[in-house]
Parts: structure tokens; sequence; C-alpha cells
């Protein structure tokens, strides 16, 4: 496995590879979770490029920049025992040089949810995204459903500005009990960690109202407030029930939705998500 830190080496290494090249961007402290990413891009491309970069422009005046989980020898070492071919680590000055004024920036997408929340967070993801794509140029792109939000609006970047690349996003990995794999799961102390399960539990609770025949959106929203509302520990940001692709929030009867929400455990904001839908029997 090749690391590389210079623009010039990535584009020299990444020319010489086999294609077609699967790539995971990241930005390190890499749980099971990402690891899950690379094996899926070892199994279906000839190639694993992973960049492992804390991306500043997409972390708001008060978010956690400088507190931000980093252990490099530890990733590479994850990513190694993954068959990842080659790492990239590119510093803040190979990505923003001094001068730096072009954004790429989705819309209407990127307003609710967390968009909502972080202001300005998804334009910094879409210009680091796109400027990662440029240089490391993959057939296919690897994403997590974790973060479903950003999952919808990379889609929407790539098909808007004609990347040539596959956008593939997979499962939500979790702990046993139920908690989505987050590198920010590491902040939980051992009384929130055992509140952060309630997320899961709000999300299991709609879904089996939803395949019990409940249809309105409202009435789904308020199954997962009231789950969250029974854990003293849990502080909401938002509940939704939103379309999957859109985002858009829903009213009234459902056939398919995104259920997701944002929760505070003391200090620590967490997310987590799942699709519902109503699969009709033929
Ligand atoms: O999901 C992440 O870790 C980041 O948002 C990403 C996609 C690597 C961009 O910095």
């Amino acid at each position: 496995m090749q690391t590389l830190t210079s623009l010039p080496d990535l584009r020299a290494a990444r020319a010489a590879l086999p294609e077609p090249v699967g790539f995971v961007p990241t930005m390190g402290f890499l749980h099971e979770g990402h690891i899950s990413l690379a094996r899926r891009a070892r199994a279906e491309c000839a190639s694993v490029v992973v960049s492992i970069f804390v991306n500043p422009t997409q972390f708001g005046p008060k978010e956690d920049l400088a507190a931000y989980p980093r252990d490099l020898p530890r990733d590479l070492a994850l990513l190694e025992s993954a068959g990842v071919d080659l790492v990239w680590t590119p510093t803040p000055e190979v990505m923003y040089p001094p001068g730096f004024q072009t954004w790429v920036a989705a819309e209407a997408i990127t307003q609710p949810l967390e968009g909502g929340m972080r202001p300005g967070h998804f334009r910094g993801v879409t210009t680091v995204v796109a400027k990662l794509f440029n240089v490391v140029q993959p057939q296919k792109a690897y994403f997590g459903q974790k973060d479903a939000q950003q999952a919808a609006v990379i889609r929407r970047m790539t098909e808007d500005l004609n990347f040539p690349i596959e956008i593939v996003v997979c499962p939500t990995m979790r702990e046993p009990d139920g908690l989505a794999m987050s590198s920010r799961n590491t902040y939980l102390n051992p009384e929130e960690r055992r509140a952060a399960t309630v997320l899961n539990r709000a999300l299991s609770a709609a879904e089996t109202v939803f395949a019990a025949g409940e249809r309105d959106a409202g009435r789904l929203r308020q199954v997962m407030s009231e789950t969250l509302a029974a854990e003293p520990l849990a502080r909401p940001q938002y509940v939704s029930c939103a379309d999957p692709e859109t985002l858009a929030e829903l009213n009234g009867p459902i056939e398919r939705a995104l259920l997701s929400m944002a929760v505070f455990m003391g200090k620590t904001r967490l997310i987590d998500n799942r699709v519902i839908e109503n699969v009709r029997k033929i």
C-alpha cells in the first residue's frame, strides 16, 4: 500500500493504477463503517484509493475541528489489512492553496436537515469532494448511508457536474446494541454511550408502526419524538420524515421516506436514519 501526500506524487501513482478505480473519501479515525466501504470497493474495483483529510471548510466556527480525533498510524494499518492500494493524505495547503476562492455548492437539497443546523457544512463537503474527484478520477466512489443527506447531495452534485463516477451508498454499520458507528462516538461518556442507543430505538419504533400500517408522516415523526423524549439524556435537534431523494419534509400519507434525526448526548451530536418503504406484494 502506498501512502502519498503531495499532489504530483498522487497524480503519478493514480495514472499507473489499473481501472476501474474505487475511491473512499474519509476524514480518518476510521471505524468498521469506513472499512466496510473500502472492502466493498476492493470487491468491485481493480484498484482502491482512500483519502484521509480532515476538511476544515465543512466545520462550523463552533464545531469540533481542532478536537476532531486523529490516529494516522492506526488508520493506515486498518486500510492495509482491507487491501487498499493507495492512501492520499493531502495537507490543507494542497487542498486550499493560497488565494483559494472557488466553491461548489448544491442548493435546495442542502437547505433542510443537517444543512439547516450546520450552515455552510455542505458547501465544504461538495467543494472538497469535487476536488478529490478531480484529482483521484475514480470510476466508483463509496459513501455510507449513515450520512444520508451527504450521500444524496453528492449524488446530486455528481449528476449536475457530469462527473463520470458511479456513487455507491453502503449500509450503516452498527454496534451490537444498534448504535450507528461514528468517529464521534468516542466522545461519549459511559452513561451517554448507553443512552445513545435511543436513536436506533426511535427509528425502529417508527419502522414498526409503519410496518403495522401507519402511513401518516406526522405520526411517524411523533413516534420517533416520543421515544427520544423517554431518554432524559437525549436532546433532539430535529426529527424528520422526508423524501429520500429531495429531502423535502413530507406530510400526510407516505409510501417511502427517509426517517432521520440529530440528537445531542451531552456535547456530542449524533445522527442516524433509516429508509422505509411500502413494498406491495403482487
Ligand atoms: O463523510 C466524511 O467523512 C466527509 O464528509 C467527506 C466525505 C470525507 C468529505 O470531507
